[in-house]
C-alpha cells in the first residue's frame, strides 16, 4: 500500500505523497481533527514584545493576501530593509556587562528560582569586537535571515530582472548594513551575484544631505528625553523584587531588570535559546515592548515633529520612481537602519495612533507596535502593480505597501485589487502633505537637496564582497 511505504521509508514518502494524498482524499476526515486551530497563543508571542532588539518576525497581518492580486503584475519594487539580527552595540554591550557584573558580585554559588540556569550560563558575546556586528550563529542569525530574504524575493520579484542587466543594490555605509545587502544579493542573484549585482554604498555622513538613505536631522525631542522614555514601568520593580527574593544577597533594581530584558532579546540573535527570556513574565515583556514603542514613536517617528520630514526624502523619491515606472528601473533594493525606516512609516501616514502615545499606561491595540514595524531585518516594500479591469476597479496602475511581509492598506485609499491604492491617488495624497526635508532640517544649500542615487548609480561590481578583515581587533577579550 502506498501509505505503508510512506511510513516505512521516509525517503520514499515525498516521492509517493501525491498519490497518497489522492488516496486519502476520498476518506472522511477524523472527527477529532480540526481543520483550523482555535488557539491564538501566538498573539502573545515574545517576539512581538522586545521591540527592535531581537529576531525578525513577520508582521501580524490584517488577513490580506500577500501574493500579487489576480489580474495584476508587479512591474516595479522599491524596498528598504533594516540589517539582519546583530550583536548589541558597544554602548548596550557595556551596559549588559555592568549589569551582569552586579548580578555576579552577589557571590551566589547555587542560583535558585528563575535564575537557576545561571550556574551554567555564559555571556554569548565572545569578545568586544563582536559588538555592532551582524550575527552568523544560531537559527536567527542575521546573515542567514538576509540570505533567506534574498532567495524569497527572487521568487517574488525575479521576473523583474531580465537576466542580463547589472542591477544596483543600495546600502548605507555601515558595516552590518553592507553585509546584509551583500547576503541578500547573494540570495537574490544566486550564482549571478558576482557579475549581475552592483553594490552602491551611500555614505551615512550628513554631508550627503538629502541624497542619502540615512538623512539626519536634529531631534525635536532631545536625547535625554528619549532615554527617559524607555524608563521604568511598574512591572520592572515587581520583577526585581521577585528575583531578589529567590536569591538572598542579590540586589538588582528596576533599571537592571530593563537591561537584562534587553540583553535577553539580543541573546536570541546569536543563540537558539535564551534562558533569560523565561526569567520575566509575559506582562513584564508587554511593558518592555511598550517602552520601545515610546522610543520609536517620540524619537524616531511621528511623535517627533521633524521626523516626518526625514522620512519624506525616501517617500518623495519613491513617488518619482513610481510615476516614471519600469522605464526608470524595476528593482530598487535598499538597506539601512531601524531609525531610517520608522520616519518613512510616519511620512506615509500609516500606523498612526489616534493620539500621541500616553506615558502613564499602555494603550492596548496601539498600531505603532515596534515588534510589527522594525524587528531585526524589518523591511518596507512598495509594489507598483499594473492591473487589468475588475468589477470594482479600472485597468491601471496601483500601489501596495508591504511591511514585514504583511500588506498594509494606504489608509482609506484601498479601491484597487488586493486593497491597493490607485497610483494617482497615492501620489496626490502624499504630495499634498509631505514636509520639506531641507527646510525643516536646515540642510545647508551646499549639500545635495534631494535623493538622486537611484538615477545615478554605479554598475561596477568591485564592492560586492568584503575586501580585507571586518573591523575587529582579533583576540580582544571582555574586561
Ligand atoms: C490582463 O489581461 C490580458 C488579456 O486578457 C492578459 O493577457 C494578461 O495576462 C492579464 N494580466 C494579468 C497580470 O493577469
Ligand atoms: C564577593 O566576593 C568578592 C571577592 O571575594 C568580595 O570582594 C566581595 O565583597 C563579595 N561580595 C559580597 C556581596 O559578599
Ligand atoms: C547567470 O548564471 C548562470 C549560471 O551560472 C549563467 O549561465 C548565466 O550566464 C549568468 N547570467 C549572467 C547575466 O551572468
Ligand atoms: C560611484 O562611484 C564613484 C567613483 O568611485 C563614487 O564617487 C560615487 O559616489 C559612486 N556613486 C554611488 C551612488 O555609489
Ligand atoms: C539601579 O542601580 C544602578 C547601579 O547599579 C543605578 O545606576 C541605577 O540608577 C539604579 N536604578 C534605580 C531605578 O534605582
Ligand atoms: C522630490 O523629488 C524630486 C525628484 O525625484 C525632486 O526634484 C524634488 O525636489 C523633491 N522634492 C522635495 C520636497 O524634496
Ligand atoms: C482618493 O481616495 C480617497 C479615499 O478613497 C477618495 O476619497 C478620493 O476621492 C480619491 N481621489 C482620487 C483622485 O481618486
Ligand atoms: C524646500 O525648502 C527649500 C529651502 O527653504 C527650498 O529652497 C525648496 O525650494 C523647497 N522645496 C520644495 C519642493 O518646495
Amino acid at each position: 500500500m502506498v501509505r505503508f511505504d510512506c511510513a516505512a521509508a521516509l525517503l520514499l514518502c515525498s516521492a509517493v505523497s501525491t498519490s497518497a494524498l489522492s488516496h486519502s482524499a476520498a476518506n472522511p476526515r477524523s472527527y477529532a481533527e480540526k481543520q483550523f486551530s482555535q488557539s491564538f497563543e501566538d498573539g502573545y508571542s515574545i517576539l512581538k514584545h522586545y521591540g527592535g532588539n531581537g529576531p525578525y518576525s513577520q508582521r501580524v497581518s490584517y488577513g490580506i493576501e500577500r501574493d500579487t492580486p489576480s489580474g495584476c503584475a508587479v512591474d516595479q519594487v522599491i524596498s528598504i530593509q533594516r540589517h539582519g539580527e546583530r550583536y548589541p552595540s558597544s554602548g548596550a554591550g557595556a551596559t549588559f556587562e555592568q549589569t551582569l557584573a552586579k548580578v555576579y558580585s552577589a557571590n551566589i554559588t547555587n542560583w535558585k528560582g528563575d535564575l537557576s540556569f545561571l550556574d551554567h550560563w555564559t555571556y554569548w558575546v565572545p569578545n568586544k569586537c563582536y559588538y555592532e556586528a551582524e550575527t552568523w550563529t544560531g537559527p536567527y542569525a542575521g546573515l542567514l535571515t538576509a540570505f533567506r530574504r534574498g532567495a524569497e524575493y527572487r521568487d517574488r520579484y525575479g521576473h523583474l530582472w531580465d537576466g542580463q542587466s547589472v542591477v544596483p543594490i543600495f546600502t548605507s555605509g555601515y558595516e552590518r548594513v553592507i553585509e546584509t545587502a551583500r547576503k541578500f544579493g547573494e540570495g537574490f542573484f544566486g550564482y549571478n551575484y558576482t557579475h549581475s549585482a552592483a553594490l552602491n554604498i551611500i555614505s551615512e555622513d550628513s554631508s550627503q544631505g538629502a541624497d542619502s538613505l540615512t538623512p539626519t536631522c536634529d531631534n525635536d525631542n532631545d536625547q535625554k528625553t528619549c532615554n527617559a522614555l524607555t524608563n521604568l514601568l511598574p512591572q520592572f520593580y515587581v520583577a526585581a523584587e521577585r528575583i531578589n527574593s529567590q536569591n538572598p544577597g542579590l540586589n538588582i533594581n528596576a533599571s537592571d531588570v530593563y537591561n537584562l530584558m534587553e540583553m535577553a532579546a539580543f541573546e536570541l540573535n546569536a543563540r537558539a535559546f535564551s534562558d533569560w527570556i523565561n526569567v520575566f513574565t509575559l506582562d513584564e515583556w508587554v511593558s518592555f515592548g511598550y517602552t520601545q514603542d515610546l522610543y520609536y514613536y517620540y524619537c524616531a517617528g511621528p511623535g517627533d515633529k521633524n521626523m516626518n520630514a526625514v522620512g519624506a526624502v525616501y517617500v518623495n523619491a519613491s513617488l518619482t520612481l513610481l510615476n516614471e515606472g519600469p522605464s526608470s528601473g524595476t528593482i530598487f533594493f535598499n538597506f539601512a537602519h531601524d531609525t531610517n525606516i520608522t520616519p518613512i512609516i510616519g511620512a506615509l501616514g500609516i500606523l498612526l495612533p489616534n493620539e500621541d502615545l500616553p506615558l502613564d499606561h499602555i494603550p492596548f491595540g496601539n498600531p505603532w507596535s515596534t515588534g510589527n514595524i522594525v524587528p531585526m531585518q524589518g523591511h518596507l516594500t512598495i509594489e507598483r502593480l499594473t492591473c487589468n479591469k475588475t468589477a470594482l476597479s479600472p485597468k491601471g496602475t496601483y500601489v501596495r505597501l508591504v511591511l514585514n511581509e504583511a500588506v498594509v492598506p494606504f489608509n482609506s485609499c484601498q479601491s484597487g485589487p488586493g486593497y491597493s491604492c490607485p497610483l494617482a491617488n497615492f501620489t496626490s495624497t502624499l504630495k499634498e502633505r509631505l514636509p520639506n526635508y531641507t527646510k525643516t532640517c536646515q540642510v545647508p544649500s551646499s549639500y545635495p537637496q534631494y535623493l538622486d542615487f537611484w538615477w545615478k548609480y554605479n554598475t561596477t561590481t568591485t564592492l560586492n564582497y568584503q575586501n580585507g578583515p571586518i573591523g575587529c581587533a582579533e583576540g580582544t577579550t571582555l574586561s
